[in-house]
């Protein structure tokens, strides 16, 4: 990797304009938004495609036989993501996350894992390496995932009830191919693994007690999601969402909990474990409890822009940027701190009224 230029932050709304100085030491200030958070995670769509339908992001009505998804000739390749990935490093991202679409769908992909587990942030330490899957190809991938270096992973798995989980999914996979992936993947030292379950009220809300009662003992850490407006075509609506504490008052009548602090800052789930030592969940508040003050969350789409939420309508195209041989890392390095610094997003805050309406991706094309 070729010396990194950081970017100096110049206060608030600033925008980086010659704001640049070469200073790869140890001690460059990393680059804020205007909320003053720092960029301290990337999560990489490699794929807008999936092999499940959930009716909450990929509906079958919208993405159905006739939906032209990105062709492979728009993707970024493997060298292309790790190159903007280190340049971001350099700016200081620690954690890097994969996630699609279905990011076991993309060709090798046990090959971006190695050439990422490569990257070392200017302090010399390596880069915590994770990546979300809907865990068809899980038992057969985890192995190649963990010796290419992959730290962890997490796993959607909304029912353990088959019917439910074929109409919640849309697909023909059973939830024992899901549960065989995420064994192996903890078996492999992919771990702890983390489950993520969301709740759609009035569709799979019966399966929070049995999934808790299966998921206790097991080493893994179950999530529960609150329902999410993301993207335009799942048909959100608030009446379908059980907020986190709704959630958390189930669980507790049958077995009961207590909070845990928060693992690390900015942490996104609300952490709880039993009280008889069998394991933790966690809470996913998007809506009822928004985590917007410390989202330090950047976000790479399969062809290369960059976006600044998950509600976010237009990314910045980075991809012209990487293609122009004239273009050095410098310049890169330039152009993301530059977005960086004018970030104001913080949707889940402002969600309601004022966002009625506003574009927005989908969660299929730029990840969880
Ligand atoms: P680790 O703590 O490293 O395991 O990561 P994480 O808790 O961020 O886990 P993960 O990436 O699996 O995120 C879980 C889910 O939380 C995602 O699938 C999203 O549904 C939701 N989520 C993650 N980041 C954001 C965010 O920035 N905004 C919102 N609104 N939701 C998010
Ligand atoms: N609301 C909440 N979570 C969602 N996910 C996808 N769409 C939504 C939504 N509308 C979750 C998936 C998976 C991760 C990629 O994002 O279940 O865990
Ligand atoms: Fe695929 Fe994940 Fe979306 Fe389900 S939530 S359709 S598994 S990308
Ligand atoms: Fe971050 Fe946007 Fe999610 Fe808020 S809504 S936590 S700003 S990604």
């Amino acid at each position: 990797m070729s010396k990194v230029i950081f970017h100096q932050p110049q206060g608030a709304g600033s925008i980086s304009q010659g704001g640049l100085a070469d200073q790869s030491s140890d001690t460059a200030a990393p680059v804020l938004d205007t909320r003053r958070r720092p960029l301290r995670d990337l999560r990489i769509s490699v794929t807008d495609r999936c092999n499940f339908r959930c009716t909450y992001c990929m509906p079958r009505e919208v993405f159905g036989a006739s939906y032209k998804f990105m062709p492979h000739s728009s993707l970024l390749s493997f060298e292309e993501i790790t190159r903007i990935a280190g340049v971001a490093v350099g700016l200081g991202v620690q954690k890097i996350r994969l996630t699609g679409g279905e990011p076991l769908l993309r060709k090798n992909i046990e090959a971006l894992v190695a050439m990422l587990a490569g990257l070392r942030t200017p302090e010399g330490r390596p880069v915590e390496i994770t990546l979300t899957t809907n865990g068809t190809l899980l038992e057969k991938k985890a192995l190649a995932l963990k010796q290419a270096g992959l730290s962890r992973v997490s796993v959607s798995l909304d029912a353990l009830e088959e019917p439910l989980f074929e109409r919640m999914s849309d697909s023909q996979v059973s939830v024992e191919t899901v549960l065989r992936g995420i064994d192996e993947a903890a078996r492999v030292g992919l771990a702890p693994v983390k489950v993520n379950m969301v709740v759609r009220k009035g569709m799979n809300d019966g399966q929070i007690v049995p999934m808790a009662s299966h998921f206790r003992r097991s080493g893994h850490i179950l999530r529960f999601i609150e329902f999410m407006d993301v993207g335009t075509t799942n048909g959100w609506n608030m009446s379908e969402v059980l907020t986190g504490a709704q959630i958390l008052e189930r669980i507790s009548e049958v077995f009961p909990l207590e909070p845990v602090a928060a693992g690390y800052s900015g942490e996104v789930a609300k952490r709880w474990r039993y009280t008889d030592q069998a394991g933790e969940i966690g809470l996913i508040t998007s809506v009822s409890q928004p985590f917007c003050g410390d989202c330090t969350r950047g976000r790479l789409s399969p062809e290369g822009k960059f976006f600044l939420c998950l509600f976010a309508g237009q990314g910045h195209d980075l991809r012209a940027l990487v293609r122009d041989p004239a273009a050095g890392d410098a310049q890169i390095a330039a152009a993301l701190s530059g977005i960086w610094s004018r970030r104001d997003d913080h949707y889940s805050e402002q969600r309601g009224q004022e966002t009625a309406g506003r574009e927005k991706i989908e969660m299929s094309y730029i990840g969880g």
